[in-house]
Formats: C-alpha cells, sequence, structure tokens
C-alpha cells in the first residue's frame, strides 16, 4: 500500500496562500492507495477503521464506498468531485497508462482540516507510479498529486500536498520545497472536532473576496502572522511549548480576524485553554472542521479532552511530525 500523511497546520493557514509561511505537521493516520491493471478504469474509496470510530460519534463525515470509472454519471457532488480528481491525475501522466482500478483507504476524515483531499491524492499519485515503475521522490510526488488536489480546493497552496508526501515538521512557502524542523520532542497536541463539515475551497475564497475589498489590512494580518511562524519554528527548535502555545493563541485572533473560525472553533479553544492547554487555535481551512490543543504532557491531554467531551466535542490526542 502507498501512503499519505495527514497534517495539521499548526501556524500560518490561509496566509500560506499569499505567499507567507506556514509550520505544520504530520499525523500518524493518513490514506493508503493500491492500483491494479483491470479491464476498464475505476476509483473505490473506502473509509478506514479510524475514520468510522470518528463517524459513529456522529461529527465526522462519512466518504462511503465508491466505485466510479472516469465516464460514470448522476454522481453526487463529492463523487463527481472525486471522479475529477481521478480524471486529472490519470492526464498528468506523460505516458499512456493501462486501464487501472484503484482503490484508496482514508482513513481520515473529510471536510476536517485535516488533509484529507491531498492525503488521497498523494497515496493515489504514489499508487499508480508503483504500478508503471515510475520512481519519484517526495517533492516530484507532491507536486505531481497536485493536478488532483486543485480539483478539491482550486487554489491550493500546496502545503497539504507537500506535508502529505513528505510527512514531519516543516516550514512551507507557496512554490518552494518543504524547510524540515528539527525538534527534540514530537509536540503532543488535542484534536477537537466542532461537529461542523467545511469547504477549504469556500473558506479559502471568502478570505479573497475579502482581500480584494480591503486589501492593506488583509496584508497587515498576513505580515503579522508571518511572524509568528517564524517565531513559532524558533520556540519549537528550542522546545519551549509554552512559548509555541502563546503563538498559536495569537493565531487564533488573527484568523478570527480574518472571519474563517466559528463560534464553536472559538469555545473550544476557550475550553482547552481553561483545562490546562499551552494554546489553541483552529487547523486548516476553518469554518468547521477542526482545532488544535497543544499540551505539556499526556495527562493534560486527558483533561483536555475530557472538557472537550463534556460539552460534546470530539476529541483525539496524537502526537505531531510522525513519520518524518
Ligand atoms: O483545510 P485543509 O486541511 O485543506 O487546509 C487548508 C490550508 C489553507 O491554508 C487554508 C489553504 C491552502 O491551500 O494552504
Amino acid at each position: 500500500m502507498d501512503v499519505g500523511h495527514g497534517k495539521v497546520i499548526l501556524l500560518g493557514e490561509h496566509s500560506v496562500v499569499y505567499g507567507r509561511p506556514a509550520l505544520a505537521a504530520s499525523l500518524g493516520v493518513g490514506c493508503r492507495a493500491k492500483a491494479i491493471e483491470s479491464s476498464s478504469s475505476s476509483i473505490t474509496i473506502e473509509t478506514g477503521k479510524m475514520q468510522r470510530a470518528f463517524s459513529r460519534a456522529g461529527s465526522f463525515k462519512e466518504l462511503g464506498c465508491v466505485a466510479l470509472s472516469p465516464d460514470s454519471a448522476n454522481s453526487t457532488a463529492e463523487h463527481e468531485s472525486l471522479r475529477k480528481a481521478f480524471i486529472a491525475l490519470l492526464d498528468s501522466y506523460e505516458k499512456p497508462l493501462p486501464e487501472l482500478a484503484l482503490r484508496i483507504t482514508s482513513d481520515l476524515p473529510g471536510g476536517a482540516g485535516l488533509g484529507c483531499s491531498a492525503a488521497m491524492g498523494v497515496a493515489a499519485t504514489r499508487a499508480i507510479d508503483e504500478l508503471v515503475g515510475l520512481n519519484r521522490d517526495a517533492i516530484e510526488v507532491a507536486d505531481a498529486s497536485m493536478a488532483w488536489e486543485r480539483v478539491f480546493h482550486g487554489n491550493p497552496s500546496g502545503i497539504d500536498s507537500a506535508m502529505a508526501a513528505r510527512g514531519g515538521i516543516a516550514v512551507f512557502y507557496r512554490g518552494k520545497p518543504l524547510q524540515m524542523v528539527d525538534v527534540k520532542v514530537l509536540p503532543l497536541i488535542v484534536i477537537g472536532h466542532s461537529g461542523e463539515s467545511a469547504s477549504t475551497r469556500s473558506m479559502v475564497e471568502g478570505v479573497a473576496q475579502r482581500h480584494a475589498q480591503s486589501p492593506d489590512q488583509l496584508e497587515a494580518i498576513f505580515d503579522a502572522i508571518a511572524e509568528l511562524v517564524l517565531q513559532g519554528r524558533v520556540a519549537l527548535e528550542a522546545g519551549d511549548l509554552a512559548r509555541f502555545g502563546q503563538l498559536m493563541d495569537r493565531n487564533q485572533q488573527h484568523l478570527e480576524q480574518l472571519k474563517v473560525s466559528t463560534a464553536n472553533l472559538k469555545q473550544m479553544c476557550e475550553i482547552c485553554r481553561a483545562a490546562g492547554a499551552l494554546g489553541a487555535k483552529l487547523t486548516g481551512g476553518g469554518g468547521g472542521g477542526c482545532m488544535i490543543a497543544l499540551v505539556a504532557d499526556e495527562q493534560v491531554s486527558i483533561n483536555v479532552i475530557n472538557a472537550l467531551k463534556e460539552r460534546g466535542y470530539q476529541a483525539f490526542a496524537a502526537q505531531v511530525g510522525v513519520g518524518g
């Protein structure tokens, strides 16, 4: 099976679309894919064990198991995006491909800010590469998988695809290779789900509209976030998690100014801080989906998870940067 990592953005979502840096970390879960020759091309998405466990609690959207041939009709909007992404990926190969059956298993929930579509695209690219004997490095795989990702996100910065292909903890600038960040201990975070599913595409479009209306104001916010990212890298490398938590809190304020947070996400961040988290913010596109809270140790993570669950939110702990 070929793999694409899920990710969280620790600092810098949205401003990264406008050329500023962002700091991201891979998750230990992601997507897996396998491609085999077949009489006609098709794509099947199945939900992995972990995603099914989240879905049972009701807050994650099930992708379901779908079999789509490139020319199938009457699919739902979600299936239609998958079908178009599959075709875009197949079309991106220079040499003609054999008819192939692609099966992707997704352990990540979609619409949650955890990079599900990019992880699927990277796993799919690796699976097709393996079938046709192409040997590409992580940067080339991430670039190739952008054909898939653009179908979902319209104007992706590329951070999700780069992280899905490489893993680890890294600073990303649009159009440039990842700068890997060296940390002594992988950070422990709590990931909480707001119970709302969100479209990254529409959140990015919303910020673009506000940017067109008030360019100076938004550019100033992007610059302020960029400064947090640069300081965050230094804090992480020095193992100064308390400082990093403060930077996350400030990033959340800027994300609220960008109008990509929600009442639930804001409330969840406050719950986490009150339960002992070092800092908290939404992660990914916002408008719903997930937030993250940085915690000092496992005991605090349990306290934070319990506090979120008491208020009806689903949450789990994850060590980030795994697989880098
Ligand atoms: O919602 P996600 O996991 O796809 O993260 C999107 C991150 C953004 O900065 C909002 C968009 C992008 O392409 O960088």
